[in-house]
Parts: structure tokens; sequence; C-alpha cells
């Protein structure tokens, strides 16, 4: 029997076209530890919540994607930007639709492995905006993995030509990052 592949998907909480919170996604998706894999996920076209809507038209289609997305997968890496020393609205907008309706919160979170990451141009990357997911995280029921930590600072002078991340210390770290929470699924598997 061949080892199982841990497959994860992957969120940055942003909408900015030139995301530094993506480019980390997109490095953490290249630096995967063997066996494992990282897709990449998405909260465009998520809308504003309104319960309203919600009993109207039930779901958006871009939610029900990201909430199967999320079910089928091994765990969930979210990375995050800070705003205003907490998360952004855009992306708890979006957890707030995954979370719906009630009946179906446990399928998509309660026991599911989430790590949560970030970067930002400013020095604590994002150490608050972290902090500031945890109580949401918890109430979902998720499996929150805090063995490690990624904050990725004064991430635009990290970047290459390409604007992908291309510092090997950061490399560095995202890989390990990614071997520490693929390891913790594994020992739960
Ligand atoms: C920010 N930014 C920011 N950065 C930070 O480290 N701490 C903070 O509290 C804030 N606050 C904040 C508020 C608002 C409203 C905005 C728009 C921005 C800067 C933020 O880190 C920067 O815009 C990042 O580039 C956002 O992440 P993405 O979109 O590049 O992934």
């Amino acid at each position: 029997m061949g080892t199982e592949v841990i497959r994860i998907v992957g969120v940055a909480a942003s909408l900015r076209q030139g995301s530094y919170n993506a480019a980390v996604l997109r490095a953490a998706a290249a630096l995967m530890p063997p066996d494992s894999e990282l897709v990449v996920g998405t909260i465009t076209g998520i809308p504003l919540f309104n319960e309203d809507d919600e009993k109207a038209h039930g779901l958006p289609a871009a939610v029900t994607q990201l909430k199967e997305a999320i079910a089928s997968a091994h765990g969930l890496l979210w990375v995050s930007p800070e705003y205003n020393n907490s998360l952004p609205g855009v992306a708890k907008n979006a957890l707030d639709w995954l979370s719906r309706p009630p009946a179906d919160t446990a399928r998509i979170f309660r026991g599911r492995p989430v790590a949560i990451a970030g970067a930002s141009p400013g020095g604590f990357g994002t150490i608050l905006g972290q902090n500031a997911w945890l109580p949401v995280f918890r109430t979902l029921g998720t499996d929150l993995w805090s063995e490690g930590r990624l904050m990725v600072s004064r991430v635009h002078t990290l970047l290459g030509p390409d604007a992908e991340i291309a510092d090997p210390a950061t490399r560095d770290a995202i890989r390990q990052f990614m071997a520490g929470f693929v390891t913790h699924i594994r020992r739960g598997r």
C-alpha cells in the first residue's frame, strides 16, 4: 500500500489582483512535501451575506463550490491579510457564507485541520490578524493547527521580478510550515 496523498485546499483571504497573500499561497502550493498537494480555492465571486437572499435563493455557486472543495480536502490553509489589526471583512463575509446553512457547518468544518498564515508589507506579518481568526475557526469546530506559525513581514521586499515569493529564507519557512501541517494531518489519520 502506498502513502496516502494529502490534499489541502488553500484560500487567500484577499480579492486584490496582485495579492501578496495569494503569492504566499502559490509559493505554498509549489513547496508542498512529498505525497501531498495544495489546490487553490477562491473567495472571489462571493456576494455580501444577506439572510434574505439566502432564504430566497439559497447559496451562491461560488459558495457551494468552495464549500465542496473544503469538504473534499484533508485540510484548509487560510492565508489572510491583516486589516486594522484584525481580519479582513471580505474574508469574514466569505467564511460566514461557508458556515451556512447551520445544519451543514459540521460537514465542512468540524474536526477539519486548519492552518492560518498571512503576509503584510508591515513589520508584524499579520500577527494580530491571525489572532483575530482564532475564535472564528474555534466556533466552527475546526482542528486548528498551532504548532507552526507563518507570518511574512515586509513581503513586498521578498518578491522576484515575476512578483512571486523569491526570498530563500521565506520559501524555506513556507516549506517548513507546510511540512508541519501535512505531518499534523497524517498523524490524525
Ligand atoms: C491594511 N494593511 C495593514 N497591514 C498590517 O500589517 N496591519 C494592519 O492593521 C493593516 N491594516 C490595513 C487596513 C486596510 C483597510 C487595508 C486596505 C490595508 C495593509 C495590508 O497588509 C496590505 O494592503 C496588504 O497588501 C493586503 O494583503 P494582500 O491584498 O496584498 O494579500
